[in-house]
């Protein structure tokens, strides 16, 4: 079984993203600039956040993070929507989420011009992805497929069966995965809460992505012998033994589950610090005009 170590490899793309950098301020141009809007006081989103800012630092990049009360209106996140797609400063900006109930989530995204949604979340960079077009594509998925490519685990015509069909990871990735393209070429299934006989379907997988969000929900048997483990699951349980006062917990039963796989990915340490970096990554070239 191998370790798949998320944390390296995102410090190895961070520093050729900061090599890149160094080149393009030598040569005159500005440093990329990505700017953050936190709503609220979430615990999970504040870290996310700083870790967002931690790498942009790591990266050489400019980053603004622009704070709301979760009392905010939708109007006024709204105008700095807007302010921000008409800022020539910001080359990127996401506005993370959850959002606040009395926020139309769907809006916010839509408002966000196309151009800088670094996320991959509008509407034209999703159907852009989903038909093989250049795109901003959606930093979990797009770093789960780094994981594979840096493995250089073979995807070409194995069955990648996904749980879960969220808009931020279980249909992208399903999407990314199917596309005629290394990494991709897969069979894929894509596994819900109304699936009948999940167990059977998982057992099928040669590459399982978990991204339920319910924790160690993933047995061992519910995992064929030799299959490659990506654990998306990031939920926060009490703990007493940790200064935080809580536990990161994948949704794979990593115990139970690692001693069967070829490879698998930890929590935390497996595909977080890479969902990062694909943001980051999305940010140099949305700088660098590659995109669009
Ligand atoms: N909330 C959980 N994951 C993400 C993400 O990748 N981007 C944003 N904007 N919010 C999130």
């Amino acid at each position: 079984m191998t370790l798949i170590d998320g944390k390296s490899v995102a410090k190895a793309v961070k520093q050729e993203i900061a090599a890149q950098v160094e080149a393009m301020v030598a040569a005159g141009k500005r440093r990329p600039h990505l700017a953050g809007v936190l709503v609220g006081h979430d615990g999970g989103s504040e870290s996310y956040m700083a870790n967002k800012v931690k790498s942009c630092a790591e990266c050489g990049f400019k980053s603004s993070l622009l704070r709301f009360e979760d009392t905010v209106s939708e109007e006024e996140l709204l105008a700095t929507v807007n302010k921000l797609n008409n800022d020539p400063d910001v080359d990127g900006f996401i506005v993370q989420l959850p959002l606040p109930k009395h926020i139309d989530e769907q809006k916010v995204i839509e408002a966000i011009d196309y151009r800088k949604d670094v996320d991959g979340f509008h509407p034209i960079n999703v159907g852009r992805m989903m038909i093989g077009l250049p795109c901003f594509r959606s930093a979990t998925p797009q770093g789960i497929l780094m994981l594979l490519e840096h493995y250089q685990i073979e995807t070409r015509g194995k069955h990648c069966v996904v749980l879960g069909r969220s808009n931020i990871v279980g249909k992208p990735v399903a999407s990314m995965l199917v596309q005629k393209a290394n990494p991709g070429n897969c069979t894929v299934t894509i596994c819900h809460s109304a699936t009948k006989n999940m167990a059977e379907i998982t057992r099928q997988a040669d590459i399982l992505i978990a991204a339920i969000g319910s924790p160690e929900f993933v047995k061992a048997d519910m995992v064929k012998d030799g299959a490659v483990v990506i654990d998306v699951g990031t939920t926060r349980l009490p703990a007493s033994d940790t200064k935080s006062g809580w536990r990161l917990h994948g949704d794979v039963d990593f115990e139970q589950v690692a001693p069967k796989c070829s490879y698998i990915t930890p929590v935390p340490g497996g595909v977080g610090p890479m969902t990062i970096v694909s943001l980051m990554q999305n940010t140099l070239l949305a700088a660098q005009g590659k995109i669009y």
